[in-house]
This record gives structure tokens, C-alpha cells and sequence, in this order.
């Protein structure tokens, strides 16, 4: 298992908060900036004197910033699947979902639609938003377990952002953690990296890789994406208070999607010649296999854990949260993360009746359209937890605004 430490913040504003952290960047290593490239260097702290040593080159500066939300934006597919249109392909009923998951509605990519398209209609609504032009955009993050590339489709959002400094776009794949993956990799990207503005964006199409006649898993998910412009500011104003991520592989027998098996084509390969055990070329995935009870059991345990956690780490108490917006996958789960925290309904964010599990796009859809019914707003706490394939898991306490 492969725990990160969190991340806390130098005195972060707030009244509610009990205490000041102690200064620090971070637990275990320091970032720079060589002033000129925007290259991010990562060190641990014996490394990090050694580099700071006076024969190393002047220009080289400890950068202690803080990051803030200042964006937010979604996209949805336009097909409508509901629970009654499911059950006319498999033995389900509106009834059975609607209790034993809280859906109701999914949208779903058609075969013409892009995924990419609609991360970069996310990622264009949270710049507005955030009043940023893309060409001050120093870095897209693109979280998905399901890009329309192999190599990647971040870049292909740059590009079509119209992003014209050439900034650096990479995909991030950690199936339904992946946007909290990816929100804590922008802060250190600008708390210690020198970048300004980073774009999260989490976006995934798992209809693509759902068994459509499996009715224990096909009920559950939806196509979406969503995103959020994370921007650097003093210190003071930092609003990623504390994270706590991990993941555990032994649990991936309960939730994968596997490359297939490659069968060689034995006709070009006689004599056990090489071309013989050369992969044919096209490989695959499976679709979606999941164990859905064991699956449940991991995320009513591990979440709270995780957010009383890094409650913890930023000094605060379950009393001080506004808002709790979990990855939205059952709303039985996300009743019992609640209720195990004591976090009253009213203060808990659910939209997965219309949308149901959209993997790494949840939370920023999610906090989307808390932010623009004006639920959530400038100043509110808010815990934020995902979990899935992987196993992965994490949360991370972030201010809105
Ligand atoms: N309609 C009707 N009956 C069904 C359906 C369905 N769609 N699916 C299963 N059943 C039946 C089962 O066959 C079983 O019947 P039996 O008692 O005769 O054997 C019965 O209903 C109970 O099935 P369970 O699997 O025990 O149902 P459960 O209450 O566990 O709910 C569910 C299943 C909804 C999948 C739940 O376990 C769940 O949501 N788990 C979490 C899954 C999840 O969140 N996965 C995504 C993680 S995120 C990511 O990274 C992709």
C-alpha cells in the first residue's frame, strides 16, 4: 500500500480554523524553480540543502506559493438513458436502481461524440469562470481512465483550447480518484513549480467499456466531464488545506478493466519463428468487471477514514466543513460516509440521480453545479473524497474561491 502525505498549507486565512499549521511546503520533499523554464524539480529535504548550497546557480529559488479555485465548469452528453430505458435491455427495474443506488438518469456518449470535445467544453466554461484567457494557461491535467489515445488526449485539449504557449498536457489515470489526484497534483505544480494556472480536468466515457448486459454494473455509470482552474496566489490565501491518498492493488481483483488476453496469430508465425510471439497490434480492453458488494464495503470504510484524516492534517474539525462532495457511485454510500462523519444531509452535495457514476468527472460536476445554483460559495469549506478502481482512494479539504 502506498500512502502520500499530505500536503499543509502556511497559515491558511480562515475563522474557523482552530490552529495555524506548522510552515512548511511539504512532509517530505521541496520543489523549485530554475526561474527560467519553469522546470519543477523535486528533491528530498537532505537533497534539497545539498542543492541549495551556495555553488549552485543563483537563479534557483525556493517558491512557496498557494492555489486556489477560481473556476468551474461541466459538460454532458446529450443521450439520456434512464432506468426504464435499462430495463428494456436487462433484467432490472426503475424500482431496483433507484433504491439500491439512487439513480435515476445517465447521459452517454454516442459513437460519433468525443470525449475529448467534451473535456475541452468543461475546461473552457471553468476558464470564463475563472477569467482567464488560454493563453495564460500554464498546464492541463486531463484525469481519465478511457482517453481517445493511447498516448494521451490532454494535448489534443490544449490544442483545441487554443492554449497558444505551448503548455504542457498530460493525462492522469486513476479512475474515479483521478480528479483528486490531479487537484493535488496542480498545487504542486504551483506551490513549489512556478506555474499560475493549472486546468484539472476529469473527464471519462466508461459506457464505452461497460458489459451493457451486465445488470449488476451497467445500471451504475454515465459519460461526463468537469473541471476547475486552480491558480496560484500569496501563501496566506492557500486554499488546499490537506490531502490523504492511497491505493492498494491487492483490491484490483474487485474492479478492473484488462487489457485482453493477445492471441498470436499462429499462421504467421511457423517454425516458432519471432513473428510468432509478436502481439498482433490491436490490442484491447475488457469491459467493467466488478465485485459491486466488495467494492461498496472498501468505500464505506476507507472514506471516512480518509477524510478524518486529512481533517486532521489541517487542523480542523468535521463541524468546520460546508460542504461535503464525495464521488458520486451510490448514494447508500455516500449516506453512509455521511452519517459515519455526522455530516447533516444538508450539508452533503448529490446530483448521481441524474448522472450517475461519471468516474474521474464526478466531484467537478458535482461541485459544479453546487457553485452555480449557488449552493457552494466564495469562502466554503469543503471535503472532498474519491475512491475506486485500483484500488485508489483519497480526500482532500479545499476552500471554494
Ligand atoms: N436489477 C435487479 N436485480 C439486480 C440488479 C439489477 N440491476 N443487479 C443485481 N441484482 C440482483 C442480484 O442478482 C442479487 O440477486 P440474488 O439475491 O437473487 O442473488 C440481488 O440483486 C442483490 O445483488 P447485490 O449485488 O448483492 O446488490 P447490492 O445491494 O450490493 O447492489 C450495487 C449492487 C448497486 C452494484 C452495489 O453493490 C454498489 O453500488 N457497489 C459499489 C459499486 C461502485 O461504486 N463501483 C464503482 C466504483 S468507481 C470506479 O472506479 C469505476
Amino acid at each position: 500500500m502506498a500512502n502520500a502525505s499530505g500536503l499543509v498549507a502556511p497559515t491558511v486565512p480562515s475563522l474557523k480554523r482552530r490552529f495555524s499549521p506548522p510552515l512548511g511546503i511539504y512532509r517530505s520533499a521541496f520543489w523549485f524553480y530554475d526561474g527560467v523554464s519553469r522546470r519543477a524539480l523535486c528533491f528530498s529535504a537532505a537533497q534539497a540543502a545539498e542543492k541549495l548550497s551556495p555553488a549552485q546557480p543563483q537563479s534557483r529559488r525556493l517558491v512557496s506559493k498557494g492555489c486556489k479555485l477560481v473556476g468551474c465548469g461541466s459538460a454532458i452528453p446529450s443521450i439520456q438513458i434512464s432506468n426504464d430505458n435499462l430495463s428494456e435491455i436487462v433484467d432490472t427495474s426503475d424500482e431496483w436502481i433507484s433504491v439500491r443506488t439512487g439513480i435515476k438518469n445517465r447521459s452517454i456518449l454516442s459513437r460519433q461524440d468525443s470525449l475529448t470535445a467534451l473535456a475541452t467544453e468543461a475546461a473552457q466554461k471553468a476558464l470564463q469562470m475563472a477569467e482567464v484567457e488560454p493563453n495564460d494557461v500554464d498546464l492541463v491535467l486531463l484525469c481519465t481512465s478511457t482517453p481517445e489515445d493511447l498516448f494521451g488526449s490532454a494535448p489534443q485539449i490544449q490544442k483545441a483550447l487554443g492554449c497558444g504557449n505551448n503548455p504542457l498536457a498530460y493525462d492522469i489515470t486513476a479512475a474515479c480518484s483521478g480528479f483528486l489526484l490531479g487537484l493535488v497534483s496542480a498545487a504542486c505544480y504551483i506551490r513549489g513549480g512556478g506555474f499560475n494556472n493549472v486546468l484539472v480536468i476529469g473527464a471519462d466515457a466508461l459506457s464505452r467499456y461497460v458489459d451493457w448486459k451486465d445488470r449488476g454494473s451497467c445500471i451504475l455509470f454515465g459519460d461526463a466531464a468537469g473541471a476547475v482552474l486552480l491558480q496560484s496566489c500569496d501563501s496566506e490565501e492557500d486554499g488546499l488545506f490537506a490531502f490523504d491518498m492511497h491505493s492498494d492493488g491487492e483490491g484490483q481483483r474487485h474492479l478492473k478493466a484488462s487489457m485482453k488476453e493477445d492471441k498470436t496469430d499462429s499462421e504467421l508465425g511457423t517454425n516458432g519463428s519471432l513473428l510468432g510471439l509478436l502481439p498482433k497490434g490491436s490490442s484491447s480492453y475488457s469491459c467493467i468487471e466488478m465485485n459491486g458488494k466488495e467494492v461498496f464495503r472498501f468505500a464505506v470504510r476507507v472514506v471516512p477514514h480518509s477524510i478524518e484524516l486529512a481533517l486532521e492534517k489541517a487542523g480542523l474539525a468535521v463541524s468546520d466543513i460546508d460542504w461535503l462532495v464525495l464521488h458520486q457511485a451510490n448514494q447508500r454510500i455516500i449516506d453512509a460516509v455521511a452519517t459515519r462523519l455526522e455530516v447533516p444531509q444538508e450539508r452533503v452535495i448529490s446530483n448521481l440521480a441524474n448522472y450517475g457514476n461519471t468516474s474521474a468527472a464526478s466531484i467537478p460536476l458535482a461541485l459544479d453545479e453546487a457553485v452555480r445554483s449557488g449552493k457552494v460559495r466564495a469562502g466554503d469549506t469543503i471535503a472532498t473524497a474519491g475512491f475506486g478502481a485500483g484500488l485508489t482512494w483519497g480526500s482532500a479539504i479545499v476552500r471554494w474561491g
